[in-house]
């Protein structure tokens, strides 16, 4: 699977520049957060980049942040919950560029709240985004993946597959079944060429994670700020991520230097489930 690597010297030549160069990748959740970080990335690495998400706004803002490679990067509105959307999106892509090299399902949301009082549309939007919209990106671009016999499937998981988080069951749960969706993935596509992992952060500083500790916040009676610092000392590196190194993780799996990495977890979080 992926490519052979001969020599130490071939590995040291490749520029970390080109790993992703030319290569077509199809991105969800793009317009914040660590989609948003991932996008700016993937562009300046010179990928070929379709960037997604259900807020028009906010990837245009995406698109206004990239500087280098912009040239390169289409932006699509798409809802992961909607099958419609997703296949669209992945059929025009292939219909235009010939394959897709890399697919990032990134997309995601996260409710929190006690079980006995925790709306059922909040689970419902958990299940249809986290798990739902994950297994839609995948279904649509495998059988693409599959003719061209090559490619890179990363999902987004959570340290919250890992470990249990208060008033978390709900969301944790649907990370962890992205977790297992990965790994079984990865046996079915390893006849094809084609690696699948995913990325499990811990806290990173996202509108997600910022909303998170609000809800946590104001259903505690104390100041943001409070949460903030109790949250920031669950990692043993005492500091929320910046999204970028996150991003820096996902294109690691993204590129040949992960060539032998399939049905992995790069659990990227601070050394909080090392404790
Ligand atoms: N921030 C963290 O601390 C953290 C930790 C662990 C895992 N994660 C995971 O990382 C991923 C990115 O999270 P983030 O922190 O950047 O969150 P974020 O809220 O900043 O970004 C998530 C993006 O997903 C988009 N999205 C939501 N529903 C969608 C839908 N139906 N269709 C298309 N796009 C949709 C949102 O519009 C948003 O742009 C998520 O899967 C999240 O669960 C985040």
């Amino acid at each position: 699977m992926g490519k052979k690597i001969s020599t130490e010297n071939e590995t040291a030549s490749s520029s970390a520049s080109t790993r992703v160069k030319n290569k077509v990748c199809i991105l969800t959740g793009a317009a914040s957060g660590i989609g948003r970080a991932t996008a700016i990335l993937f562009a300046r690495e010179g990928a070929v980049l379709v960037i997604s998400d259900v807020d028009e706004k906010g990837l245009k803002e995406t698109v206004s942040l990239i500087k280098e490679g912009k040239e390169r990067v289409t932006a699509v509105k798409c809802d992961v919950t909607k099958p419609t959307d997703v296949k669209k999106m992945i059929d025009e892509v292939v219909a235009k560029h010939s394959k897709i090299d890399v697919l990032i399902v990134n997309a995601g949301v996260v409710r929190v709240g006690p079980i006995e009082t925790f709306p059922d549309e909040d689970y419902d939007l958990l299940i249809n985004v986290n798990m739902k919209g994950t297994h839609y990106t995948c279904k649509y671009a495998i059988p693409y993946f599959k003719k061209q016999k090559s490619g890179s499937i990363i999902t987004l998981t959570s340290v919250a597959a890992h470990i249990g988080q208060p008033n978390h069951a709900n969301y944790c749960s649907t990370k962890a079944g992205v977790l297992g969706y990965t790994r079984a993935l990865a046996l079915d596509m390893a006849p094809y060429n084609v690696r699948v992992n995913s990325v499990s952060p811990g806290s990173t500083d996202t509108p997600m994670l910022q909303g998170d500790c609000m809800i946590e916040a104001k259903q505690r009676g104390v100041p943001y700020d409070v949460v903030k610092k109790e949250r920031e000392k669950e990692g043993v590196i005492p500091h929320w991520a910046d999204p970028t190194e996150i991003a820096t993780c996902i294109l690691f799996l993204a590129t040949d230097d992960a060539s032998y990495m399939t049905g992995s977890d790069l659990r990227v979080d601070g050394g909080w489930t090392a404790r």
